[in-house]
Parts: structure tokens; sequence; C-alpha cells
């Protein structure tokens, strides 16, 4: 028995199969086209398996603004960053009245999904960077992206012949009903999930295996989608998880597997997107540390878990971990935090991104209180070709 419900109550699940695929696909093939972006083919993939429960398409204006405006879906749902499928005003057109269209990943490829057009709406760029990002500020990646995509959003219901296709991380692409009924077999009532988008250091791990100590199983979901170019590529961090769960990790009480999501460096709102994708993969607890999906200095360190006060705990169900900025401390002789340890920053291990991406690149392992040697390793060998 699962022990949380998906959000809204039911697990979407978009994938159509059996003969109905095969008159899908007949009918999609002379549908017009429309060619998806990286990040809204992510979103696509998410949506077919339910990770996006409830939702069962990309949602149309009225849920937009209720979102942008509310952080709930126009039926009071929790729902902290609109989904959206953009087109370019002449894209808009050439759909014309068109009531399905086939989404494909490129053109001329197989289709992979049909949706059910209910709208066409103009996006709205500056309410939307203002309420999702916090800033209109070109140089924040996720302000960037929705600047580049295109004006106007096209909603529906999807039904979806074929996930995007991967050749990476196949072993690790659990669906939401697959990573539930993982954590049903391991006998596990509750389930931390943790969110990352870099290589696992000391202080991630210490804030894992402090949330492992009071629920039964830890989900380690590194997001895969599109991140920004600076950040380490996912196959690299694949390595780094690998060699950390051979050599730390209790393999019966922790789990790795992967997020397709893309990366949208909107901190406390994706905070709150994170959680609720998480509780439809089957987590009842969520970890929120430091600066969570944050960039830059756009948010405060903390923002992302002042962020689930506006919330009744009930309507978002997953329950949230909060950490403080943890480190090693040689005086505590071990992993702490502010919250835990009483002396100072001298005493306390702490290393900037930059000064460590200058160490791996120089080929010097950072100390050992600050990442395992073996994760080192993999980061500096990467960091050579
Ligand atoms: S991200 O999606 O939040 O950008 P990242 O990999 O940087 O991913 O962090 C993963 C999680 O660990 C986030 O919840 C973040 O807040 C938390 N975190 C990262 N570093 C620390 C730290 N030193 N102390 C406490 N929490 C941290
Ligand atoms: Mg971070």
């Amino acid at each position: 028995m699962p022990t949380i419900d998906p959000h809204g109550g039911t697990l979407v699940q978009l994938l159509v199969d059996g003969s109905a695929a095969e008159t899908l696909f007949e009918e999609a093939r002379n549908l017009p086209t429309l060619v998806v972006s990286e990040r809204e083919l992510s979103d696509l993939e998410m949506l077919g398996v339910g990770a996006l429960s409830p939702l069962t398409g990309f949602p149309g204006e009225a849920d937009y603004h209720s979102v942008l405006e509310t952080m709930h879906l126009q039926n009071g749902l929790p729902w902290s960053i609109p989904v959206t499928l953009s087109v370019d005003e002449d894209g808009a057109h050439r759909l014309g009245g068109a009531d399905a269209v086939a989404l494909v990943a490129a053109e001329g490829s197989q289709p992979l999904a049909v949706l059910r057009v209910t709208e066409i709406f103009k996006r709205d760029r500056a309410k939307e960077a203002t309420s999702v990002f916090g800033t209109e500020d070109l140089e924040h990646p996720g302000v960037k992206a929705l600047q580049d995509a295109g004006d106007r959003c096209v909603a529906g219901t999807l039904e979806v012949l074929t996930l995007p296709p991967h050749e990476d991380f196949v072993a690790y692409r659990q669906t939401p009903a697959e990573t539930r009924a993982e954590f049903e077999r391991r006998g596990w009532r509750t389930v931390v999930g943790f969110q990352t988008r870099n290589p696992i250091h000391r202080a991630h791990e210490y804030i894992q295996k402090c949330a492992l100590e009071i629920v039964d199983g830890l989900l380690v979901h590194p997001l895969v989608g599109a991140t920004k170019a600076d950040d380490v590529p996912p196959d690299v961090r694949m390595r780094c998880y690998e060699a950390l769960f051979e050599g730390y990790y209790p393999k019966d009480r922790a789990m790795v597997s992967v997020f397709p999501a893309a990366m949208r460096y909107a901190g406390p709102k994706e905070a709150i997107w994170h959680a609720i994708c998480r509780k439809n993969y089957g987590c009842t607890h969520f970890i929120v540390g430091r600066d969570h999906a944050g960039v830059g200095d756009y948010y405060g360190t903390y923002d992302a878990q002042k962020i689930f006060e506006r919330f009744e705990p009930s309507e978002l169900g997953i329950t949230p971990l909060m950490f403080e900025h943890s480190f090693w401390c040689d005086r505590c002789e071990g992993m702490a935090s502010p919250k835990t340890c009483p002396h100072s920053e001298e005493e306390r291990v702490s290393l900037s991104g930059t000064k460590v991406r200058e160490m791996l690149r120089d080929g010097e392992r950072p100390p050992q209180e600050f990442s395992r040697p073996e994760v080192a390793d993999i980061l500096i060998e990467a960091m050579r070709d």
C-alpha cells in the first residue's frame, strides 16, 4: 500500500498502448506537427509518466494566471510553476484552428504524442519572470530560457505514444509508478526524496543521512534534464553517485533513480514544485537545504524553506525536511550546521564552488572533509577531457 497519495489523488498515466496506440499513431501521422524544444520534451516526459499529476496535459490560460498569482491551480491544488508548450506567433498561425497536433522531437521524426488542443494563449513574459524567478534579469538562466521560448502557449490534453527516447541512464529511469512499487517492495513506508543537480559532497551526504535517521528509505533523485552549461554534466554526476553508493550508502535503505525534468533555477517556487513532483514518485518527505534550486544571489539562503509556510501542510501532503548550511567542523570532528555547532567560521571547512572547481581543474582533491576522494577523482578525471 502506497503511504502517500499522488498530488490530486490519482497517478496520471498518459501513455497509450495496444491497439489504441496503433489508431493514435495513424491519426498522428496526418496531423499538423509541432517540434517540441528540449526543455519542453522533459515536461512532456514528466506529464506522460504522471510525475506532474494531476496535470493531464499543458494547462490553459486561466490556470497559467492562477499559478502565477496564487501558486494554486484553479481547482485549488498547490502548483508553483506553469507548465507550458511554446510556439511563436508564426507557429500559432501554422497550427491554425487545428484541434489536435502531433508533437515531435525534430522536424520529420516520429510523433511522440498527440495534443488535443483546447486553446492557444499569449504568455505574459514579464509577469511570469517576476512571479516564477523573482526577477526579469536576462542573466538569470531561467529568465533567459523563458525569453527564448515562443510567446504563445498551446494548451490541451495529451495522449503519449512513446516517451522521448533516451540512451543514457536507462536502468535508472523509473516512472512514479515504478518508484512507488520499488518502495513497497523494499517495505519503505516513509521515504525522503533528495533533489540534486550537482555531484554529492559531504554536506549533501550529511543532510541525506540525517534525514535517513528518521525515515525508512532515501531516494537520491538527480535531475537529468537541461541544466545551465557550467553545471556538471549528468553522466559525470551519475558516476559520482554510483561511487558514493558503492562506498558509503546502505543499499537496502537508499536508491538512485533519475528525475527527467529540466532545471528552472526558480529557487523557492521550484522547491515547492520539486516537492510536489517527488510526492508523485511516492516520497513522503523531501529535503530542502540551503538555497535550493538557486543560482547566483537571486534568492536568500533560506527563501526556499520559508515559502513552505505559505501552504497548509495538508494541501502539500509531502513533508519538507529543512536543513541549514552544513559543513565539516574541525573542533566537532564531524559534519554539522549552525544549528548544532557552536564554533567559529575559522574552525569550519568552507570552500566556494569556484575554489572547488579550481582545485579539481588543477588535479587536486578537495579535502576529504569536503568531498569523498572517490567523488573527487571522478570529477578530476572528467575535467581532464
Ligand atoms: S539544487 O537543485 O538545489 O540546485 P543542489 O545539488 O545544489 O541542487 O542541492 C541539492 C540539495 O542540497 C538542495 O536541497 C540544497 O538546498 C541542499 N544543499 C546543498 N548544499 C548544502 C549545504 N552545504 N548545506 C545544506 N544543504 C545544502
Ligand atoms: Mg545549490
